[in-house]
């Protein structure tokens, strides 16, 4: 029953270099296409990168060097994640080689001469963080950076006129948006009338990306160049064969936070295009730090290299796949990785190894006995094992890749439940036949444990495959040949000391803890302000004259958008007053204001009441 599977992750931006988030999907694709590589199909693994549009451009200017030199030197740092992570994907796109940008245009000049492309002068508030044209309402919610008002003559993607044929779609391929809840988002989504698309920027704002066919005074709209990099890596408009046997992908693996990209522009786009919709796009959820996303711009990322480096690939594969519920958020912390690298694989998977081979090493000189007749506890672990290997294939295929990890653990601690109850140690004084018996059936169990293992973690798996000299072998109960050697070998997966760890941890917490010297370092002070005026030329500034004590002292602070100039005289204020003197725009400030702030709102910090005076110590 084997037959294609293509699956893609998001192409990344390069603006910084890959974290944790993007190691996620990737390894889940990674997973997924190893299990079905397994199952005798003809994998398709596509990842790359995109590497156009403002985002990128902006990374390049701070860095002072060209876009595209910017890209060439991201691309190796992602490619080298990629290869210490075990990704076996089969191809690497970046959205700047020429391949790619033949089949932008291509799409593009079919979509303009279908009519579905046309001219329109737009105003609107843009956010340059989100790299689009946004509402007013989104503009208030205060989840947009960088907004501002922008009146441009631009194309549109006649977006809206695909609006009830993708509801329509959606409805009646209910695989096509998984997991359900978001299938339900999108369809809410559908429910407002659907706009049509703004496709093109103009050169003089954006120079990076790909020129429109039609018009070279523009480049492509990021997200209209980026998306189709699915449909060039399969040869569309060059290898005719190998475009049609491979789009339309089986799966597009993204991250929630670019749904609605996924889900409402990009199939309108291939409608218009007249090209078929990729079968299922399933969004994951989010790594979490604590309340937050995991994300470059909160500087809250695990650096997974860093984890590769102390605990290996493999126990880093195992926990991002183990511990996500497909679908749902989940909370990334050093101490459920230790917890699970500890229980699942030094306990339980590493355990089950070395108990096996210490006691045919002992007993059997290290020579795999012969089953003989399966009495009826070996009976139960075989069924079991038969029952996992069905389970599994199940689960994956619904796309429930930690129940699939939790049954094949289950099956490995079934295992060692049943060395426990036989206790072979012992049973091998008396009856030596038996011993053998029950040490071949929980190395075969073993095996075929760590078979189902394999596309979560191929490094360690294929060493434990090695140590029973069964490479190559499959899934069928019976598979580990009695009569040869085992292989001499050190730990699968050495415990992890979590006293050390959390000393480790610790330390570096007290790194960001201070001291109550460290506190008294800031020279806090009360300050009444006596007198204050504009700063010319600079529209939120404000020139203070503050009293410290018989200090008299003049601060600049940017606070002219939130105090009227007469609301401040008389104020009793904090400062830090041994803040290094500086001049801003030219003006001497002697020291800083305390205040706080949130988004647009900021309030001073004043003292209560009268009892205290100016230049008194603030602790
Ligand atoms: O959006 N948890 O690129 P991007 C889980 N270039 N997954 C995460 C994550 C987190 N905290 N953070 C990132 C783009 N990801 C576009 C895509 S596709 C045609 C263009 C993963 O670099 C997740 O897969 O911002 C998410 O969708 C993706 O990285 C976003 O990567
Ligand atoms: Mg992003």
């Amino acid at each position: 029953m084997s037959g294609k599977f293509y699956i893609t992750t998001p192409i990344y931006y390069v603006n910084d270099k890959p974290h944790i988030g993007h190691a996620y999907t990737t390894i889940l694709a990674d997973v997924l296409s190893r299990y079905h590589r397994a199952e005798g199909d003809d994998v398709f693994f596509l990842t790359g990168l995109d590497e156009h549009g403002q985002k990128v451009q902006q990374a390049a200017e701070k860095r002072n060097v060209e876009p595209k030199q910017h890209c060439d030197e991201m691309a190796p740092r992602f490619l080298e994640l990629w290869d210490k992570l075990h990704i076996s994907n089969d191809d690497f796109i970046r959205t700047t080689e020429q391949r790619h940008i033949k089949v932008v245009q291509n799409i593009l000049q079919t979509v303009y001469d279908n009519g579905d492309i046309y001219e329109d002068e737009y105003v609107g508030l843009y956010s340059i963080s989100e790299e689009r044209f946004i509402t007013e309402k989104e503009a208030e919610s205060g989840e947009f950076r960088d907004i501002k008002k922008l009146k441009e003559k631009n194309y549109f993607f006649r977006m809206s006129k695909y609006q009830q044929a993708l509801i329509d779609h959606i409805n009646d391929n209910p695989a096509f948006i998984q997991p359900v809840h978001r299938k339900n988002e999108i369809l809410g989504f559908l429910r407002k009338p659907l706009g049509d698309l703004c496709i093109s920027r103009p050169k003089t704002r954006l120079a990076w990306g790909i020129d429109l066919p039609f018009d070279n005074d523009y480049v492509t709209y990021v997200w209209f160049d980026a998306l189709i990099n699915y449909v060039t890596a399969t040869g569309y408009g060059v290898d005719e064969d190998s475009y049609k046997k491979w789009w339309p992908c089986e799966y597009h693996l993204i991250g929630k936070d670019i749904l609605t990209t996924h889900t409402v522009y990009w199939p309108t786009m291939l409608m218009s295009a007249n090209m078929p919709l990729p079968k299922t796009i399933f969004a994951h959820g989010w790594w979490l730090s604590g309340e937050s996303k995991m994300s470059k711009s909160l500087g809250n990322v695990v650096n997974p290299l860093d984890l590769i480096e102390e605990y290996g690939v493999d126990p880093v594969r195992y926990y991002l796949m183990r511990e996500m519920v497909l679908g749902q958020d989940a909370n990334f912390t050093m101490e459920s990785f230790i917890k699970r690298y500890n229980s699942d694989l030094a306990n339980d998977f590493g355990n089950l190894l070395s108990r096996v081979s210490k006691l045919i090493e002992k007993n059997f000189d290290g020579i795999i006995p012969n089953p003989l007749k399966n009495s009826d506890a070996e009976n139960i672990i075989q069924s079991s094992a038969e029952k996992t290997v069905e389970l599994i294939h199940n689960l994956i295929h619904k796309m429930k890749v930690n129940d699939a990890i939790e049954e094949t653990m289950q099956f490995i601690r079934g295992v060692n439940k049943y060395m426990e109850q036989q206790a072979p140690w012992k049973l091998v004084k008396e009856d030596k036949e038996s011993a053998g018996r029950v040490l071949y059936t929980a190395a075969e169990a073993l095996r075929i444990g760590t078979l189902l293992l394999t596309p979560v973690m191929p490094h360690r798996t294929e060493f434990v495959l090695e140590t029973l000299n069964a490479k190559g072998t499959d899934l069928h109960w019976g598979g580990l040949k009695p009569g040869t050697k085992l292989k001499q070998h050190s730990p699968l997966f050495p415990r992890v000391n979590v006293k050390k760890e959390t000393q480790k941890q610790t330390k570096q917490l007290k790194k960001k803890t201070i001291t109550i010297e460290d506190f008294e370092k800031l020279g806090l002070k009360t300050a009444e302000i006596i007198s204050a005026e504009k700063v010319e030329g600079a529209d939120k500034l404000y020139k203070l004259q503050i009293l410290l004590g018989d200090e008299k002292r003049q601060i600049v602070s940017g606070i002219a958008d939130h105090y009227s100039l007469d609301e401040l005289v008389g104020k009793m204020i904090v400062v830090v007053s041994n803040l290094e003197p500086a001049a801003i725009r030219g003006v001497e400030s002697k020291g800083m204001l305390l205040a706080a702030s949130r988004k647009k709102e900021l309030s001073l910090i004043v003292i209560d009441g009268d009892k205290i005076e100016s230049g008194e110590k603030v602790y």
